[in-house]
């Protein structure tokens, strides 16, 4: 069995690439670890920025989302239960970012995939990449429905995630990974309850930091800054619902439903150099994670595809590989940026541990400082809708 491009994984970015090559006339076959319901029942992050609801678009993946998602002008930031509208529209010359869940986003994807018969293979077990760096082709191994399979491709576009297999295939005297672990964590619930402003709400309160998000008018997607330690058992919906109104801190009350999730993320930024070796050609989680305060996961995630499908693409249509040669570079200078970005919103709004109470000090102030600074709110204005590509 022959492919163009193996990929393995399929989460966005795996999804995506799959189906935007496919657009472009270049065969893909997308290898997963976990079953269909488990892709696609993952609660994750839920900001696009433009370049993301682009990708949709081209990916003729976009009709729910176009139909659904809802169009945010501004955010909100709140320091000790004082809140500020940021105008993200009228900092940065009009964008505007779209609440969309990632988890219908990969829905939409592996339905608009599967409508246009692509070869999307779910437990796919035991995935090994070799002759990344000789050989004629990339060799991929794998387990499916109880058979061993070889696979070859011309190139591997590595996927999958934190935990998976493409970026351990790279030796480790080439690799060079960069990371930072917070001393915190986010529990976060979904909940049938509307949310309690229009826009989000970035909360820093002496307790902790707090985000106000939502799914639709109706459904509302909340956190609270916690330990990492923490067990969710030990945090019965009253006791959260309690926890958001306090940080909220305006005396006001968030409005209360039924949860329908609830659970803990550990905070980190991580970053592996380079991107690419030989054939494979790392993606997404893969290569680079952020904390989520920015909201910029999943898009970090679609500008990685966006320019690896102009590279393959390229290359298959001309045998121009100045797209391929330049990528890992490229991706590196817009993911470093973006991993600033949110470093620096996660420290400026959450509270340190005790024995950090001058750092706790400082990020506290750099919020104060970029509430009444014009030209602070416009930086982060910019790069909360998305720097150019
Ligand atoms: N073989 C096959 N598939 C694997 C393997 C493996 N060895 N290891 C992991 N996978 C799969 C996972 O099961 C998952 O479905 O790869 C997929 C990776 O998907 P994501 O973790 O969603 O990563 P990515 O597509 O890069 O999306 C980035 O997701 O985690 C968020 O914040 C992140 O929003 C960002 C987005
Ligand atoms: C979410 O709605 O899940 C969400 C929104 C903004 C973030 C992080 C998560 O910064």
């Amino acid at each position: 069995m022959h492919t163009q491009v193996a990929i393995i994984g399929a989460g966005p970015a795996g999804l995506l690439l799959s189906q935007l090559l496919h657009v472009h006339g270049i065969s893909s076959v997308v290898l997963e670890r976990r079953d269909r319901a488990y892709v696609e029942g993952r609660i994750r992050a839920g900001i696009l920025e433009q370049i993301t609801q682009d990708l949709m678009r081209e990916a003729g993946a976009a009709t729910n989302m176009d139909r659904n998602g809802l169009v945010h002008h501004g955010i909100e930031l709140s320091l000790d239960g004082v809140r500020q509208r940021v105008d993200l529209s009228g900092h940065t010359g009009g964008k505007t970012v779209m609440v969309y869940g990632q988890t219908q986003v990969v829905h939409d994807l592996i339905e608009t995939r599967l409508a246009t018969q692509g070869d999307l293979r779910f437990e796919a077990e035991n995935v090994t990449l070799d002759n990344l760096t000789d050989g004629e082709h990339a060799t991929i191994r794998f387990r499916h429905q109880g058979v061993d399979q070889v696979l070859t491709a011309d190139f591997v576009a590595g996927c999958d995630g934190f935990h998976g297999v493409s970026r351990a295939s790279i030796p480790a005297d080439i690799l060079k990974v960069y990371e930072k672990v917070y001393p915190f964590a986010w529990l976060g619930i979904l909940a049938d309850a509307p949310p309690p402003a229009d826009e989000l709400i970035y909360a820093r309160h002496p307790r902790g930091f707090a985000l106000f998000s939502m799914r639709s008018a109706s459904v509302a997607r909340h956190y609270i800054q916690v330990t990492p330690d923490t067990d969710p058992e030990d945090w019965p919906d009253a006791k959260i619902w309690d926890e958001l109104d306090a940080r909220l801190g305006d005396g006001t009350t968030v409005p209360r439903g039924p949860l329908r999730d609830k659970s803990v993320t550990p905070m980190r930024s991580f970053v592996a150099e380079p991107m690419r070796h030989g054939r494979l050609f790392l993606a997404g989680d893969a290569a680079h994670i952020v904390p989520p305060t920015g909201a910029k996961g999943l898009n970090l995630a679609a500008s990685d595809i966006h320019s690896l499908t102009r590279a393959l693409t390229d290359f298959y249509r001309s045998g121009d590989s100045a797209g391929l040669d330049a990528y890992s570079e490229n991706a590196l200078a817009r993911v470093w940026k973006a991993e600033r970005f949110s470093w620096w919103m996660t420290t400026m709004l959450h509270t340190m541990p005790a024995d950090q109470a001058f750092e706790s000090r400082i990020h506290r102030a750099d919020l104060a400082y970029v509430l009444g600074s014009d030209a602070a709110l416009t930086t982060l204005a910019e790069n909360y809708v998305g720097l150019p590509v």
